[in-house]
């Protein structure tokens, strides 16, 4: 069993754009800069916009952080999305997920400038990546594409099952693996919570990726031998220690890992590999403009 040590390979992607960073510097170019808004205090969300902003720092990109109270209302959201739209000096826009309940998701994703959609959520950039078109493409199964691409994963042909069919990970990720290229030309199923005899599926992957967000939900006896398993998870669940949290995936890691040709952990798998994809796509914005 091998590890795929997702925290390796985004340091060293890492290196690679932080050196093209400091080449379109000296070439006069300007410095890429993303602009996260996160609204409210959820502690999961509070640290992931934490570790994009750090991971900005670490290439040399700038960044910008906006901060709104739990209370504030769509409009001022929408509004102060368009102010971003509207300024050239910013090449991307995040605004960190969830949103407070009364402020419709696909509303406030809608009014991102597709140019400056770097989590890849808008419809625009969803239809491109479907027809194969150049687009911004969803940061997680971004992320996990150029993991199973570094450790030269052969795809082609596997059975891939994908548990989950969120908007965000299973969508992308069935459509993105199903493509005709490598990694990629996998024979692609995607389960859901209304799957009859999940396990059936499971056992006959070559690559299953879990992402349906309840902890620990694959058990060893889903999994066939030599299988690769990507665990999307990550889940706070209360634990004695300082934090008051450990981070849980979606994978019962003890008993699924041994089983394994190669296994994303958690934490230090898939996590990273989405924040590299986030700074991929705010190059890629900044070239554009
Ligand atoms: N919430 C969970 N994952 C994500 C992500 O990739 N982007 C944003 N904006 N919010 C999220």
């Amino acid at each position: 069993m091998k590890i795929l040590d997702g925290k390796a390979t985004a340091d060293l992607i890492k290196s690679e754009i932080a050196r093209e960073v400091e080449l379109i510097v000296s070439a006069g170019g300007k410095i890429p800069h993303l602009a996260a808004i996160l609204v409210g205090e959820d502690g999961a969300s509070q640290t992931y916009v934490g570790h994009k902003e750090r991971a900005c720092a670490q290439v040399g990109f700038k960044s910008t952080l906006l901060r709104f109270s739990a209370e504030i209302t769509e409009d001022f959201l929408l509004s102060e999305i368009e102010k971003i739209n509207n300024n050239p000096d910013i090449d991307g826009l995040i605004v960190q997920l969830p949103l407070p309940k009364h402020i419709d998701e696909q509303r406030v994703i809608e009014a991102i400038d597709p140019k400056k959609d770097v989590d890849g959520f808008h419809p625009v950039n969803v239809g491109k990546m479907v027809l194969g078109l150049p687009s911004f493409v969803s940061a997680t199964p971004w992320g996990i594409i150029e993991l199973l691409d570094r450790y030269n994963i052969e795809t082609s042909g596997k059975n891939c099952v994908i548990i989950g069919r969120s908007n965000i990970v299973g969508k992308p990720m069935a459509n993105l693996l199903s493509q005709k290229r490598s990694p990629g030309d996998c024979t692609v199923t995607i389960c859901h919570s209304r799957t009859k005899e999940l396990k059936e599926h499971t056992l006959n992957a070559d690559i299953i990726v879990a992402a349906l967000g309840v902890p620990e939900f694959l058990k060893g006896d889903m999994v066939k031998e030599g299988a690769v398993v990507i665990d999307v998870g990550i889940t706070r669940v209360k634990a004695d220690n300082k934090s008051g949290f450990r981070l849980v995936g979606d994978v019962l890691y003890d008993e699924v890992a041994p089983k394994c040709s190669f296994i994303t952990p958690v934490p230090g798998g898939v996590g990273p590999m989405t924040i590299i994809s986030l700074l991929k796509n705010t190059l890629k914005a900044s070239k554009n403009r």
